[in-house]
């Protein structure tokens, strides 16, 4: 029997049918004039990395992030990548070609988050050390930054990520990164229109020198890929703009000075962001909705929504996410690639809520697999608010240790959030979640 009729015959699901059209995580919603914009760069035949449609894309993404400047680029991922890179050179001076600019130097990592946020310190040359996460907004723990810069008091780089749209505790690690004269890159490739209070004035992610955004196709407005660089600094904006497309110095000629990228946005993903830009504040409330769905329909189960601090940020509410209490977790292992679980009456676990969405048409995801756990990534440090997160125990003396990515990683998940999802049809997913714990 396949695994999808495994579960649709449990008697616990029995007349339940899979939905028609996939549920997904979070797919792309085009609205229309997505093709305008893209029609308008083919026939006016601005079809390169210069257009309209970009000098557009970045006035208004300035406008309402609330920066002088923003570039336009391929990706999040080349954001981050420049972002880091001119952070190395402030830091450090010029690299030599073929060097990263950070060889020789740590960076605190968030530990929680996509790989593309820490992959840039790598193509650098940097050393990544990971910093743990703390339980109220699922983002870095300012306590174990803390920690980190008592460890290594001579870092001057924090790449931070604000996970599934949810801002972190940016004001406290924003103070200690003062403290200690270390710069920050803010990854805000998961959310864009969120926003965080910092010294009373709410501000939006990615607004701190050096912020990066995303338009992948998964995110909260999409141009099918693409990204931002963003700062109030002209400098910085002009330097990223010129390394985007390969550092062409002013010359007749093709002359160059320093290593270049080809990193710019393209005209024709610009009129894609042109034609989703103005429906943002629409799919926040969206996904805020769906969000709040959420948590009023498994009120009853003993599970929490991913949270955030109501006081001082406003999520985009990009993924919806749920945590089951330890109590109420069947038993269950992962693999490197796989996972298993026992059925336990009453209890449940992610494996087995994201198998069974699978089986009736719904996607859900596990929540991101920390770096410090990733086999790419094992032998850089990761510290906790105790310390070194590694190696701390001892064959001869019983204690415990702390591991908050972890904990999250084996008990949490990704709901699917995508904003097309009707509230009948998320009323079945709430349904099937309860019918897993039964
Ligand atoms: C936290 C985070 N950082 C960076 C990226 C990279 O963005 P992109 O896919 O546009 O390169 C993503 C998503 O893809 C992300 O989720």
């Amino acid at each position: 029997m396949s695994e999808q009729n495994k579960v649709i015959s449990d008697s616990r699901f029995k007349e339940l049918k899979p939905f028609e059209t996939k549920l997904w995580l979070s797919s792309p919603t085009m609205h229309g004039d997505e093709q305008k914009w893209v029609d308008d760069a083919i026939r006016t035949n601005w079809v390169s990395t210069v257009g309209a449609n970009i000098n557009e894309v970045e006035k208004q993404i300035a406008e309402y992030i609330g920066v002088k400047y923003a570039v336009g680029l391929a990706s999040g991922t080349s954001a981050l990548h420049l972002a880091i890179r001119l952070a190395g050179e402030k830091l450090y001076g010029q690299a030599r070609t073929g060097e990263g600019t950070l060889r020789g130097h740590k960076v605190f990592c968030s530990d929680m988050t996509f790989n593309a946020s820490v992959n840039p310190v790598a193509y650098e040359c940097g050393d990544a050390v990971f910093i743990d996460t703390e339980y109220e907004t699922w983002n870095m723990s300012p306590e174990a930054l803390e920690k980190a810069f008592e460890m290594y008091p001579d870092v001057k780089l924090i790449v931070v990520a604000h996970l599934y749209g949810t801002p972190g505790k940016i004001e406290q690690i924003k103070a200690i990164a003062e403290k200690h004269n270390a710069l920050i890159i803010e990854d805000a490739a998961e959310s864009l229109g969120a926003k965080y209070k910092i010294n009373g004035k709410w501000l939006e992610t990615g607004t701190l020198g050096y912020g990066c955004i995303s338009f992948n196709g998964n995110k909260i407005i999409t141009g099918s890929s693409g990204g931002m660089f963003l700062t109030d600094n002209l400098e910085y904006a002009n330097k990223v703009r010129k390394w985007s497309t390969q550092s062409r110095e002013a010359a007749a000629w093709y002359q160059h000075e320093e290593i270049g990228y080809n990193y710019r946005m393209s005209n024709i993903i610009a009129g894609v962001v042109r034609g989703q830009l103005p429906f943002l504040d629409e799919h926040i409330k969206q996904k805020k909705a769906i969000y709040e769905r959420y948590k009023k329909g498994l009120a009853d189960l003993p599970v929490k929504m991913n949270p955030y601090d109501s006081e001082n940020s406003e999520p985009n509410f990009w993924l919806s996410c749920m945590i089951i209490e330890e109590k109420f977790m069947c038993r269950t292992v992962r693999g490197d690639k796989d996972a298993i679980y026992i059925n336990e009456p009453g209890k449940s676990c992610p494996t087995e809520i994201l198998e069974t969405l699978s089986a009736f048409n719904a996607e859900g995801r596990p929540i991101w697999k920390p770096m410090h756990l990733q086999p790419i990534y094992l032998d850089h440090a990761f510290i906790t608010e105790n310390g070194n997160g590694r190696a701390w125990s001892n064959a001869y003396i019983e204690g415990s240790s702390i591991d908050v990515g972890a904990d999250i990683f084996r008990r949490g998940l990704c709901l699917p959030s995508d904003n097309k999802m009707t509230p009948e049809q998320q009323d079945i997913v709430i349904d099937i979640i309860h019918r897993c714990f039964e």
